[in-house]
């Protein structure tokens, strides 16, 4: 599916943004430790919890950002429907909490999202640009914790939650860099991704102890 713009152009959405699903996105300064991973595994309800926070706050996320750029069409016709998805991605996550018995209580976030906000400038056009590509970095984060998971749990039906989530999660940091580089150039855009994905990296190096998607 595309989007026409106002300038006649065909603007990609999240689902024509090609990313192989189970490839490692390069950008990611650090894997995730083997602590992590035991972690979350030994909670999976905390997790499952958290999960579907973050999948609310992704969808927040892009909406946000088009109200920070009301009048921006590519913008809005490429978020809106990553909106939607990750909406989807949090009624799946209802759904079979609410088959376990599950309720969704409130779990005290992590630093990571108030860290990585943190890195970004608050200038413009500078502020786009980070935005932009902190968002982008978040989904590559999820994609490979995602990836984790699928590969490592026992549980069969989580794994496979996760194993379906991948292809979304690798699109849509995909979808935020081709954001960046329609308003960039390419060489400040690899570059600042590179600087904010060293940055992401040192957030994450000292893990959380509460057992959370972004520990
Ligand atoms: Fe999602
Ligand atoms: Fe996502």
């Amino acid at each position: 599916m595309t989007v026409l713009s106002t300038t006649g152009t065909e603007l990609p959405v999240a689902k024509d943004v090609p990313e192989n699903s189970t490839t490692a996105i390069r950008w990611l300064a650090t894997h995730s430790s083997r602590a992590w991973l035991e972690l979350v595994m030994a909670h999976p309800e905390q997790l499952l919890i958290d999960h579907a926070h973050c999948e609310r706050k992704a969808a927040s996320a892009a909406i946000r950002l088009m109200f920070t750029y009301p009048t921006d069409t590519e913008l809005s016709a490429a978020l809106s429907p990553l909106a939607r998805e990750e909406l989807e991605h949090h009624e799946l996550l209802l759904g079979l909490m609410s088959r376990r018995g599950i309720a969704l209580r409130p779990l005290d976030a992590p630093p990571y999202g108030a860290r990585l906000r943190t890195l970004i400038r608050s200038r413009e056009p500078e502020r786009l640009l980070d935005t932009l590509l902190v968002a982008g970095l978040i989904e590559a984060r999820s994609h490979e914790r995602m990836g984790l998971l699928a590969r490592h749990l026992e549980d069969r039906e989580l794994a496979d939650l996760y194993a379906a989530l991948l292809a979304s999660e690798a699109r849509h940091f995909g979808l935020y860099r081709l954001l960046a580089e329609l308003r960039f150039p390419r060489a400040a855009v690899n570059q600042r991704l590179g600087e904010l994905a060293q940055g992401e990296a040192a957030i994450l190096a000292r893990l959380h102890p509460k057992p959370r998607m972004h520990s």
